[in-house]
Order: structure tokens, then sequence, then C-alpha cells
């Protein structure tokens, strides 16, 4: 309706000069006016300008008076023609009709405030106070004492009007044409599309934010960590199987067979596929040798080893399943010194908390070299931690069946003003390098620690449910920081 009007008005009509006028004269909202014009200015039917004007609109007690008439008109209409003692009219009144009516009144000189009686000085008043109000309410002038003298009582505020003056545009028709926005087939096969208008396109409209691709806080750690091993010479180990067989992940690690991690409360073991297919025959045998006899000097552990019980799938517990068979193809070559890393998923039959979850991930370094010794893991680790910003390392003697020494290691924390621990090391055990068929002079030193950890306190993270799982809130991966500063 407002869009007939106002094209239809210019098609007749030079400009509309004014577009609030043009609201009034048509009875149509002026705010529907104004989106009219704007739609119909940005699609060139019109040119529109600016028009600014001040002008008043009522206070909240201004359009109260316009309903009830002003204070003191109330106040006058409530005095009877005989007077009417003071307490007695204030009774009839609200108390604020009443105290600025007595003022205002006893100014017009309307009433008299006598000692025993108020009374009525002239028979009749007009409300000039409310037809005031009304005349403003409706757009209309007023001189400026009057507005003067409302302004000061408070009844009217001033208020910048915004409006437009209106002339025809390039693209001006009295009735807007719908534009087409697809090229059909039916375009196509009617050959309309000579004849069809179709809009245009606006290469300056700004997109929707991208709903896709955010990293989430744990990917962009991890790549920091893989910059820091690829920058020290390491090499990626494929660690794309969870599954792994318990042989991989505990046997040839020369942990024994009773060893609780290998119990169902602290691993995931499958029920189908239940066991492994393959493991290499002649290997199988030299472990079970070295657990149930042992070799190369060690005694072993004396027990009755099972083949059943290394052939059970799990879901790796560790990456170091990885590293043992990443050495077990080292040996199957002429001997070559080797810098590994992983950085990948395991998983733990763990009672969930704010700090342990069933699987996290793990991030294992590893060199094989002739003649390590543990003043190279120290070294290796003092350089890679300071890579990480933790320059100030301790280590506690540990315990992991295929490392001797272990060492567990703790990183001075400035924020939190203590040692925490880091991470856990040490050097792979013969038992387990000599029956892969490496070279006895052959040393492994090797360390891991969790990802999350370090994600955590780098992004002020405090409970590991909020970082990963099915209660992470998305805006958090959308939202935080590219990087943080400090790895
Ligand atoms: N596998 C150990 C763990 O899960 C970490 C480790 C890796 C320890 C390599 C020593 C050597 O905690």
């Amino acid at each position: 309706m407002a869009e007939d009007a106002i094209l239809g008005y210019l098609e007749k009509n030079d400009h509309i000069s004014d577009s609030g006028q043009f609201a009034a004269e048509h009875r149509i909202d002026h705010n529907e006016i104004v989106n009219v014009i704007k739609s119909l200015h940005g699609f060139r039917y019109v040119d529109a300008q600016d028009i600014k004007r001040e002008t008043w609109v009522l206070t909240d007690e201004g359009k109260a008076y316009t309903a009830t008439g002003s204070p003191e008109v109330q106040l006058f209409l409530a005095i009877p023609p005989e007077g009417i003692p003071k307490e007695e009219l204030q009774k009839k009144l609200d108390a604020s009709v009443f105290k600025i009516g007595c003022a205002q009144a006893a100014k017009n000189k309307w009433v008299e405030m006598g000692k025993q009686l108020v009374t009525r000085k002239i028979q009749h008043v007009d409300d000039k106070v409310k037809d005031l109000l009304l005349q403003i309410q409706e757009g209309e002038a007023i001189n400026q004492d009057d507005i003067k003298a409302l302004k000061a009582r408070k009844l009217i505020v001033p208020q910048t009007w915004k409006g437009y003056s209106v002339k025809k545009g390039p693209n001006y028709a009295p009735k807007r044409k719908k534009v087409a926005t697809d090229l059909t087939r039916e375009n196509l096969q009617r050959g309309d599309w000579k004849e069809i208008e179709f809009k245009e396109y606006n290469f300056t409209a700004k997109g929707l934010p991208t709903e896709g691709g955010h990293l989430h806080p744990l990917l962009k750690v991890r790549q920091q960590l893989k910059d820091i091993f690829r920058q020290m010479g390491f090499e990626e180990m494929p660690t794309n199987n969870y599954v792994e067989s318990s042989f991989w992940n505990f046997d040839a690690l020369f942990q024994p067979q009773q060893h609780p991690a290998r119990d169902s409360h602290d691993t995931f073991f499958l029920q189908a596929p239940s066991t492994t297919k393959e493991l290499p025959e002649d290997y199988v045998q030299r472990v079970k040798q070295i657990h149930e006899s042992g070799g190369y000097q060690s005694r072993g552990y004396g027990y009755d080893w099972k083949r059943e019980e290394a052939d059970k799938n799990l879901l790796r517990t560790h990456t170091t399943a990885v590293s043992s068979r990443m050495l077990y193809l080292l040996a199957q070559k002429p001997f070559a010194p080797k810098k590994y890393y992983s950085i990948d998923r395991v998983f733990r039959n763990e009672a969930v908390d704010r700090t342990h979850l069933a699987e996290f991930h793990q991030i294992e370094g590893l060199v094989c070299d002739r003649g390590l010794t543990l003043g190279d893991l120290l070294g290796v680790l003092h350089e890679f931690f300071a890579r990480l910003g933790m320059s100030k390392l301790r280590f506690k003697p540990a315990y992991n069946p295929y490392t001797e020494p272990s060492m567990e290691i703790f990183s001075y924390h400035e924020g939190f003003g203590k040692w925490v621990e880091v991470g856990n090391s040490g050097m792979f055990r013969p038992e387990m390098l000599l029956p892969m068929g490496l070279p006895e002079d052959v040393r492994a030193i090797a360390w891991g620690l969790s990802l999350e950890r370090p994600t955590m306190i780098l992004y002020g993270i405090d409970n590991i449910r909020d970082l990963f799982g099915h209660k992470v809130d998305l805006g958090l991966i959308k939202r935080n920081p590219i990087c943080r500063l400090g790895l």
C-alpha cells in the first residue's frame, strides 16, 4: 500500500518534499513509508534525500495530561462555587496533581488560597496546556513561548525526526517489476530469457560467517609439536591403527602377561575380531623365550608365556606400541640410526573425571643409535622441552616394564609456582631390543607425554571434558586463537 502510494504519487507529481507530511496525508505509518523508500531507493526506482527536523514529543507526564487534563484544570474543577477547605480539596486529588495544580492555578490567578477556604476567582477556565500537548502530539507547530513553558514543566522533550524527500529515480516505474534471480531451464526453452529482466549481482554483499574450517585446540598444539619434532630432525611414525594386538602393545615391550595394565579393568579388549591374524612367528618365539627363561644375559620372568594372551586385540593403550613395531621393522634391515615421533590417540579403561578421559592423545619421541647413553636422553629432553617453553626440568626415577632406567619428567611451572609432571621417559631394555634383532650396541631412548595436558595449560581449560568429547562447546572451537605463544 505504501509502495503503491509513493510510486503512484510520483507518476503525477514531481516529488514528495517531506515523507512525514506524505505519511500523515495518506494516513500511513511513517516507519512503513521510510522502509519502502529505502527499498525503492536501493533498486533506484526513486532518489531519496535525507531530511532532519527537530521536533517535540510528549513525556509520560505530558501524555497523561492529554487524557486527564492539566493538574491546574483538574484542581479548578474540583473546587465547588462556594469554595472548599484546603484539606478536603487535597483529599479529592492525587498528591502530585494537588501540588502542581495549586502552584499553577495560583500563578494563573484562577484561585484564591484563603485561610479557611480555597475559592474560584473566575468562573470558567480553558485547558490550554492540554490543547497544546494535543497539538504537539499531532505534529502541529506551536509558538516558541509555549514550547519553552512546556519544556520547563518537563511535559515535552526534543527529538530529531528523520525523513526523506523523494523524486523519481533512473529506474522509475509506476509499478515495481519482478526481476528474475535465476535463469531456469524453462526460460531457455520458452526463449523468454531475452525479455526477462534479471536481478543484478550485488558484488559488495557480505556473506555469512563461515561455519566450517575451525581447528580444535588439540590440532593446533599438535601442529606446533609436529613443527618442533621436524625442526629437530624427527620423522613421523604411522599411527593409523587404533586396534592393536596385545603382542605389540605389551609382549614385544617385555611387559609380562600378568601385569595389571593387561587387565580388562585398565585396557579395552576387542570382542570382534577378538584376536590378531598374524604375527612374525620367529620373533614371537624369541619374545616367548625372553619372557619365560630370558637370554642375552637376562633371567626373564620365569612364567608360562601364552600365545592366546598375545593374540588378543585391544585398543592401543600407548603409542609405544607403534614404536615397538617401528623398531622391529628397523631391525629387519642393515642398521641405520633413526629419530621418530608420533602424536595420536590412545585408549584406557579409566574412570572419567576432570583430568581423565578414556581416550587421549600421546606424544612420543624416539631416538635409536649405537652407543646412546642416559646423557643423550637428558640432552634430547632438555632440547625438546625448551622448545615447548619449559627450560627448567627435573627427573625422578620411575618404572616401566620396557625401559631401564626410566625417568618421570617434571617441569617448573612459573604460573602455578611449582614442579608439574610433564612426561615419562627411559631407555628401552635389551630384553625388548635384542629379540627384535637390533645390533647389540644399539640403544633406543624414548619419552612420552599427553597432548591434552599442555593444550589445557595453554588454552586455560581446567576440565578435560570442556576440551574433548561430546560436551565441548563448538563456540570455543570457533573462537579460540589460531595459536598460543609459549610453545
Ligand atoms: N608409554 C609411556 C606411557 O604411556 C610413555 C613412555 C614412552 C615411557 C616411551 C618411556 C618411553 O606413559
